[in-house]
């Protein structure tokens, strides 16, 4: 399995720096040489994975579909890593938005690195996850297409009124939760939504604004942020936006990062950051 991995990937991630001490997994071996050594979590927790521009833009243009990989170039290392994150999550969350742009992307773990997908899926069953990963879609609106292929053996949590636009349309397999009223679903309530579905492990993908307010919540523990060398620019009211978006933190909300790990691979930073409430400011 070694050389049906590593050919595709042009360098193991390099270790920089580790936190002593971190919880680990044993990984399979392809995977602990690709990531530079072992990863795990504590459990329960919320993680998060993007990736920036070295400006801090994270989408060039929302409403443009197929931007994916103009942020990270689509190097195999963010590939790999992105990948793996996935193997280790009950759901992966994000926004409808971010379905939008990437309407026939598929989250799941082999999917944006296959030539690790054998090892991603015996990762899943060596933590006796199911080898299939739902996607959980948050939408106020319901304004989704209910049989786009990522959504399959999905949850879109909505609004009610969402919840009435998706009526009928969802096929078997796709659930739709009514998980409050107004437009804006509090960020508390979806995360508990999922946690009465059984998921304890969940990897958010964003995007920027469902970040920020699952950030403004404090309920995201660690977040994975991969750095780009690229500047991306932003022009006053112009199309781009940030890692958080919509959401006000400082001053008032401290969300700092305590550094995990640093790894890199060519000119790519791969961070890793405990997510700790910081003190109101
Ligand atoms: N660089 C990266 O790592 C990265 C990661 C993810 C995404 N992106 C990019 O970011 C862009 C999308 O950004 P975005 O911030 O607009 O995406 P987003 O957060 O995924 O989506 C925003 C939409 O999600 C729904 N939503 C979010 N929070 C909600 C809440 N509390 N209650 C109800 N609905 C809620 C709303 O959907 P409705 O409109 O249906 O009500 C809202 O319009 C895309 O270009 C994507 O490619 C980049």
């Amino acid at each position: 399995m070694r050389d049906e991995v590593r050919p595709q990937l042009s360098l193991p991630l390099e270790r920089l720096f580790e936190e002593p001490g971190l919880a680990v997994e044993r990984l399979p071996p392809p995977l602990a040489e690709l990531y530079g050594g072992e990863l795990g979590f504590g459990r329960p927790l919320l993680y998060a994975n993007f990736v920036s521009a070295l400006d801090g833009v994270t989408a060039v243009d929302p409403a443009a579909p197929g931007q994916g990989g103009l942020i990270s170039g689509g190097p195999p290392g963010d590939r790999f890593l992105m990948g793996l994150l996935r193997a280790f999550a009950d759901v992966v969350l994000i926004g409808a938005g971010t379905l939008r742009a990437e309407a026939e992307h598929v989250w799941s773990p082999g999917r944006v690195y296959p030539p690790a997908a054998a090892a991603y899926a015996g990762l899943r069953a060596q933590l006796g996850l199911p080898p299939e990963l739902p996607l959980a879609v948050v939408s106020g609106s319901g304004d989704l297409d209910p049989g786009l292929p990522a959504l399959a053996g999905g949850l879109v949590l909505t609004t009610r009124a969402g919840a009435e636009r998706l009526a009928g349309r969802a096929p078997a397999g796709l659930r739709v939760i009514a998980v409050g009223e107004g437009e804006a679903l509090p960020a508390p309530a979806l995360v508990a939504a999922l946690r009465a579905e059984g998921h304890r492990s969940i990897l958010t993908e964003g995007g920027p604004h469902l970040f920020g307010q699952l950030a403004a919540a404090g309920l995201v523990d660690e977040l994975f942020l991969t750095l780009s060398p690229v500047l991306a620019g932003r022009q006053r009211l112009g199309t781009q936006i940030g890692l958080v978006e919509g959401t006000a933190l400082l001053p008032g909300l401290d969300r700092r990062g305590r550094l995990l790990s640093a790894r890199r691979s060519g000119s790519h930073l791969f961070l890793r950051y405990s997510l700790p409430l910081g003190e109101v400011v």
